[in-house]
């Protein structure tokens, strides 16, 4: 029998993710389907009600409803709870939803598996506070860098963020000013800016040949934060496309028991563009 599955978003037209889990299907042999479902701002837990009702196994979950998918699961792995936002659910017969967040281990496992890019004793920038920022810093600061920075437009977001996690690892909090005179093995945005085509307003000098920025952003062309890291010489600039096929192979690791090989999935996508 077909065990159906989802991606809930506003918008989500353009979402990779039934691609990308169609292509796991395929590989692991698993007897599944999945599909984009566009939900209205105020309708998010009745949508995962009907797909429940309809026999869903399970979801993930993109903007705006991360936040909301949390309050909305009974239950939450350790690492969810801590990102204050869920992107998988796993949907129970019995009723009761269980709550993930695949999203930091799946950028750490791009930098790392992928891009050969190992964070320990690393010097690490952070651009962003919001939803997107805070579900990566607990896998981020698994790594061991030798800092974790939080650099915000409103500096007082970032310095919030790091004291939530200061348990966890070296990290810190500043505004985007206070990066002055300051360098980095590798910049991460997690902002919002690329969504207006936009790039936070960076002191000069943050980015040094050495380093290797990532955007959490992907599209068919460079993304505005790439184009700009590599007019400022960053040795490397790199996209969120491997970051959302192993966000989802950690999904789907999840709902089926099956590991599945990312690589040929990412290659896929980009010969696709
Ligand atoms: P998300 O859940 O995607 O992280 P969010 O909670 O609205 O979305 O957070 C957006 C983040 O992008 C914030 O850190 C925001 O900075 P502010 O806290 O100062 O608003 C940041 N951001 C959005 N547009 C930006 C821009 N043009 N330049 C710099 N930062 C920007």
């Amino acid at each position: 029998m077909t065990d159906h599955y989802c991606v809930m978003g506003n918008p989500i037209a353009h979402s990779k993710s039934p691609r990308i889990h169609t292509l796991f299907a395929a590989q692991c042999g698993q007897d599944l389907d999945y599909r984009a479902i566009l939900v209205e701002p105020g309708h998010f837990a009745r949508a995962v009600a009907d797909f429940h009702a309809q026999g869903g196994k399970g979801l993930n979950v993109t903007v705006p409803f991360k936040e909301e998918a949390w309050a909305l699961v009974a239950t939450r792995s350790a690492r969810a709870q801590r990102a204050g936002a869920v992107n998988t659910l796993q949907l129970d017969p019995s009723g009761s939803y269980y709550g993930d967040n695949t999203d930091g281990v799946g950028l750490v496992r791009d930098l790392k598996n992928n891009q050969n890019c190992a964070l320990a004793g690393k010097c690490v920038l952070l651009l962003g506070a919001g939803g997107a920022a805070r579900g990566v810093i607990e896998p981020l600061l698994d790594e061991q860098p030798s800092l974790l920075l939080i650099a915000n437009r409103t500096p007082g977001k970032a310095v919030q963020l790091a004291r939530d996690f200061h348990d966890s690892g070296r990290i810190e909090g500043c505004g985007l000013e206070a990066l002055a005179e300051r360098s980095f093995d590798v910049i991460i945005n997690a902002t919002a800016a690329g969504l207006r085509d936009e790039v936070p307003i960076l002191p000069p000098g943050v980015v040094q040949t050495h380093s290797w920025c990532y955007d959490m952003m992907y599209a068919d062309e460079p993304t505005a934060f790439m184009r700009w890291a590599q007019n400022r010489g960053a040795e490397r600039t790199l996209d969120g496309l491997g970051m959302l096929v192993e966000q989802a192979a950690e999904a789907f690791y999840l709902w089926r028991g099956v590991r599945p090989a990312t690589k040929p999935v990412i290659q896929s996508l980009r010969q696709r563009r």
